[in-house]
């Protein structure tokens, strides 16, 4: 790709001013109409003066793409100021558009929905997830594989923490999208496992990704009938396509044999009421995957890759 290519600094600011595509933890994202392959994804930490500023006082660089041709709406390109740090990172980054929704039930910087209104969303977003078709799930799923091997995370978020905001379903091309994703921690960081080969691409976390609603109102909700069958639904639908896809649940960020995930699984079952007739046979289900390494592993690729970090001012 070419620096030319890419959206001029006026449309940049210009994107700005229009309203944001969504917006998490780390950043706000909002897509350039006069260039609509891309995204702009700034900093939570910059308000709009600071950008105009801070893009007016950096240089441009191009982020080298280790992807191919796959959009994880990854970073194509970073500003740089003359005060960022490489700890820190950029705060403005140019990243590819993916087409898509999220199953969010709550979406930073909109109104917290009541309990009530919540739960007709996790439901209908449930239902959502379950027409999905399982072509999709094979996608994401050989994303998983294939991200593994570039040693890249899905951020999906570890403990039992849930993100539904960073997997789009694009209802037109009937598939799902990745975004957001992290090159793995260091091996060993914070007591994850100093063998890891999959950061959170496993079928475990990929459920956390694909159920809507489970982190806020988990006690209040999940007493429901109706959404109990959804959930459990979800959950053979993951699990199928784990089965189809060859992932299990070994080598991730939580070091362990099978029969030691099986643990988290138990308690991921428990939080979501999952009817215990369906749990044995899940969890038998989970403990005979067998894994297929499907891509290469290549040995050279220690290439720095920009995108804006939570490690920020509040660390
Ligand atoms: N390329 C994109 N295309 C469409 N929507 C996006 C894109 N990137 C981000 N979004 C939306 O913006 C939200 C926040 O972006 P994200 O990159 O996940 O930031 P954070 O690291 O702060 O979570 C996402 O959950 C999604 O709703
Ligand atoms: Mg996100």
């Amino acid at each position: 790709m070419d620096i030319y290519e890419l959206p001029t600094n006026d449309e940049i600011l210009f994107a700005l001013g229009e309203a944001p595509l969504g917006e998490g933890a780390e950043a706000t994202v909002y897509k350039i109409h006069t260039h609509p392959k891309y995204t702009i994804r700034i900093s939570n930490q910059l308000n709009k003066n600071d950008a105009f500023n801070y893009i007016k006082e950096s240089e441009l660089h191009l982020q080298k793409n280790v992807f191919g041709h796959r959009n994880f709406a990854q970073t194509v390109a970073y500003f740089w100021h003359p005060e960022d740090t490489m700890e820190f990172g950029p705060k403005i980054t140019i990243n590819y558009y993916c087409p898509g929704f999220s199953y969010e039930i709550y979406k930073p910087g909109r109104p917290v929905p009541d309990s009530e209104e919540a739960l007709i969303k996790t439901k209908l977003m449930s239902e959502k997830i379950l027409e999905i078709p399982d072509k999709a799930i094979d996608t994401i799923y050989d994303d998983l594989h294939f991200i593994s091997a570039k040693e890249y995370s899905i951020d999906v978020g570890g403990g039992l923490f849930t993100n539904t905001g960073n997997i789009l379903f694009s209802a037109l091309d009937q598939r799902l999208f990745i975004i957001d994703l992290q090159p793995f921690l260091e091996k060993g960081r914070q007591g994850t496992n100093p063998l890891n080969t999959k950061g959170f691409n496993t079928p475990l976390f990929l459920t956390r990704g694909l159920m809507p609603g489970m982190e806020r109102y988990k006690n209040e909700h999940a007493k429901d009938p109706y959404l109990i069958n959804l959930r459990t639904e979800i959950l053979d639908k993951v699990i199928s396509g784990a089965e189809r896809n060859n992932l299990n649940d070994e080598g991730g960020y939580l070091a362990g044999s099978l029969d030691k995930m099986a643990q988290y699984w138990k308690v991921q079952f428990s939080i979501l009421n999952t009817p215990e007739k369906y749990q044995e046979n899940m969890l038998k289900r989970l403990m005979s995957i067998k894994d297929v390494q499907k891509y290469h592993h290549p040995k050279e690729i220690n290439i720095p890759y920009m995108r804006i970090s939570g490690k920020s001012i509040y660390s």
